[in-house]
């Protein structure tokens, strides 16, 4: 539809999570006027549910060469080497960075940072807040500078419908569907000289995920409908421990963080038995997909729906101080996980892929930048280390604002819009994570991708009779599950979070690379 209102500002941040309010607050002061856009409230996005922390060589005896190494092992020999030493040696100063601006992390008796560990880390690196409520503190901590900041205006309830493209194909704005903010309601344009996407992931396209509702995939669909080259899409990871709810449930599940495993929790199958001793020489602390893979082939031979997580021995003292958020939400579904077994199966958690963008967060469009689970900088590889993601938000949103001032394009008129994607009702968002969770989930096949891609073309020709937020949601779903789906077939190994059951090993001989994604015939 035409918009109904238009706006100007310089730079356009789409994305309310660390990632977003980190580019805004870095760019300030650079860049005239700055607008962040939100679908949902500020608070609302993924950042808000991290629990176990951030990660950064930041202890005595720690060093970024070890944090380098653990990352790249976890990422299966798919990272890039260059972006994860970025990562690793600006991470220490970006967490301080977030310190001075009010963020408080827990400390030990004496004063000292108090880290922990998780998968694949072979020493206490994670920074965590109120124990187990990291995410909620930092987007306090940062929503309070935004607040403080009245050159950056916000409007929330707005979701980016897509780019506006000028004649050179790079940004000339973006349209934006608004409820219920006064005057600009409904659908409007704000021209631009910048877009930087920090809009986070995708995991709505599985039915169990351990994110928000808002994790549609809006900004990898509006990217790639603009041209954007998309990377490593398959690399999706299932977090291995997230609260088992029963087979109908659907939508954000409780994930139960990592660090219980760190601080001793461990897997036990229905026997009793423990999962993960002599499968991996770190236990219970093997890299994410090591132990997601574990817990689905024990499900599997025994037939049973989900595993369990034992960390009765931690104590009641100890569950309310360091995983009080954890301890509420089991307590709140029936289980009390000081004197009972905690049921677990994996989820969708993360997308290790995204926009595809070079050190500095650019990606192939000039003038959109993205930064966080939006975007692949080549940090994560075929798995993400645990933690890595709110750190890779902070790195690369700093790096954006390092450059992007003196690379701002003058405001240029967008051009006719060409494109032709159908909209596609909220009526089959359930049908289409159905499919997605059985035929591109955590075990994957030639014949399962095919059919699932089947049924995907299927749903793409289901038109929506009306245009809401809930069919822009839908069909941007309905994109990246297809890209994803597309990329998952071609890639003809298991490696990292990928893994096919008719290619059941990692092969080196065989391995693409990274595989990058482009729009299907200019349509969704
Ligand atoms: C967790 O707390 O287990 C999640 C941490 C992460 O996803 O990095």
């Amino acid at each position: 539809p035409a918009p109904g209102w238009t706006t100007t500002a310089d730079v356009v941040v789409v994305g309310s999570g660390i990632a977003g309010l980190t580019a805004a607050l870095r760019l300030r002061g650079q860049v005239g006027k700055i607008l962040v856009v939100t679908k949902d409230v500020l608070a609302a996005g993924s950042t808000q549910w991290a629990q176990g922390g951030i990660a950064a060589a930041l202890g005595p005896g720690d060093t970024p060469a070890e944090h380098l190494v653990d990352t790249l092992v976890a990422g299966a020999g798919a990272c890039d080497r260059d972006a994860v030493e970025v990562l690793v040696t600006e991470g220490p100063d970006a967490v301080r960075e977030l310190i001075a601006l009010g963020t408080n992390f827990d400390h030990d008796p004496n004063g000292e940072l108090s880290l922990t560990r998780e998968g694949g880390h072979h020493r206490d690196r994670i920074a965590h807040a109120g124990g187990d409520a990291t995410g909620a503190e930092i987007q306090r901590a940062l929503i309070a500078a935004i607040a403080q900041t009245p050159e950056i205006e916000v409007i929330q309830h707005a979701l980016a419908v897509d780019l506006l493209l000028a004649d050179d194909g790079g940004v000339a704005g973006l349209t934006l569907h608004v409820m219920g903010e006064g005057q600009r309601d409904g659908v409007g344009a704000v021209l631009c000289r910048a877009v930087v996407l920090a809009s986070g992931g995708l995991g709505q396209v599985f039915a169990q995920t351990t994110n928000p509702s808002v994790s549609t995939g809006d900004g990898m669909a509006v990217a790639l409908r603009a041209g954007a080259v998309l990377r490593d899409l398959e690399f999706v990871q299932f977090h291995p421990t997230v609260m088992y709810l029963g087979a109908d449930s659907r939508g954000q599940q409780p994930l139960i963080s990592e660090a219980v495993r760190g601080e001793g929790g461990f897997l036990v199958d229905w026997d009793g038995d423990r999962l993960m001793q002599g499968v991996h020489e770190l236990g219970d602390l093997a890299p994410r997909d090591v132990v997601a893979k574990a817990i689905t082939r024990r499900m599997d031979e025994t037939g049973k729906p989900h595993l369990w997580l034992d960390a009765r021995h931690l104590g009641r003292a100890f569950w309310e101080r360091r995983f009080p958020t954890i301890l509420a939400t089991c307590r709140r579904h029936g289980v009390d996980p000081v004197t009972d077994l905690i049921p677990v199966a994996p989820a969708c958690h993360y997308a290790s892929g995204g926009v595809r963008t070079d050190l500095w967060g650019r990606s192939n469009v000039p003038g959109l930048y993205a930064t966080g689970e939006v975007a692949c900088s080549g940090v994560h590889g075929a798995n993400r280390l645990a933690s890595n993601s709110l750190l890779e938000g902070l790195v690369f949103s700093r790096r954006i604002a390092t450059v992007l001032p003196e690379e701002l394009r003058p405001l240029r008129p967008p051009a006719p819009d060409t494109r032709t994607a159908g909209l596609v009702p909220g009526e089959v968002r359930r049908e289409l994570q159905e499919v997605m969770t059985a035929r591109a989930g955590v075990l994957r096949s030639a014949d399962g991708l095919a059919d699932g891609l089947g049924h995907l073309d299927k749903l793409a020709g289901v038109a929506a009779e009306s245009v809401d937020q809930e069919s822009w949601e839908t069909t941007n779903l309905l994109t990246i599950s297809t890209a994803l789906a597309d990329a998952a077939a071609l890639r003809e190994e298991t490696r990292g979070s990928h893994w096919r059951e008719d290619f059941p090993e990692r092969d080196d001989a065989r391995f693409a690379g990274h595989l990058d994604v482009v729009m299907r015939d200019g349509a969704s």
